[in-house]
């Protein structure tokens, strides 16, 4: 049973056709100094259609093991500047009210 159980909460993981579940890990808050950032796993998967492994785990582990990455360390395209380096998605040399919301 343990097993099902565990297999279960995988595929509701991967949100598989599972409307109900939020999308991957849903909205995480991202604090620090230049005003909170809300990353959208929603905006990600739903809107942009970014598979799990775009992210998981080469970017990104989890909440709990979150490092803290600076704007100088994205702009080598750490975090999110893998991507908003203004090719894929816009850029994190501006913009900045487009993530930090004070
Ligand atoms: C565009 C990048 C991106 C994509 C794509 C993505 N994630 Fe995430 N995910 C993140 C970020 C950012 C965090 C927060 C990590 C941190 O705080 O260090 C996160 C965190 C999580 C967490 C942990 C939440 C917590 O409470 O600790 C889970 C679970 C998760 N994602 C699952 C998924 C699943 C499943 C998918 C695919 C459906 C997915 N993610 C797709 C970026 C992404
Ligand atoms: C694509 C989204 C995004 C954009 C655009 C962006 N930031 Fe950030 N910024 C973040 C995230 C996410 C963090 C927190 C990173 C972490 O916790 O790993 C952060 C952290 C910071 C920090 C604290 C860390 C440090 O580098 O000192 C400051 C200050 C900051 N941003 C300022 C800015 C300014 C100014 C701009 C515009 C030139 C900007 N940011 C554009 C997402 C963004
Ligand atoms: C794997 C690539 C990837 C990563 C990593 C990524 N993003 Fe994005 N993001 C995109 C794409 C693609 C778009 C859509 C194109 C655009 O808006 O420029 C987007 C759009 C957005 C938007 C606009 C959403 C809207 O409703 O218009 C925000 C805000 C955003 N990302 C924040 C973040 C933050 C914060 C991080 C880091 C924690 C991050 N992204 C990491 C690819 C990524």
């Amino acid at each position: 049973m343990r097993r099902i159980a565990a297999v279960t909460a995988c595929v509701v993981l991967m949100g598989i056709g599972n409307a109900l579940a939020a999308t991957g890990g849903g909205d995480v808050i991202l604090k620090n100094k230049g005003g909170d950032v809300l990353f959208s796993h929603d905006t990600h998967v739903v809107g942009v259609m970014l598979a799990c492994t775009d992210c998981h785990d080469k970017l990104y582990l989890s909440k709990g093991q979150h490092k803290a990455v600076t704007m100088k360390q994205m702009q080598k395209g750490k975090s999110c500047g893998a991507c908003h380096s203004g090719k894929k998605a816009f850029s994190v040399k501006g913009d900045c009210a487009k993530c930090h919301k004070k």
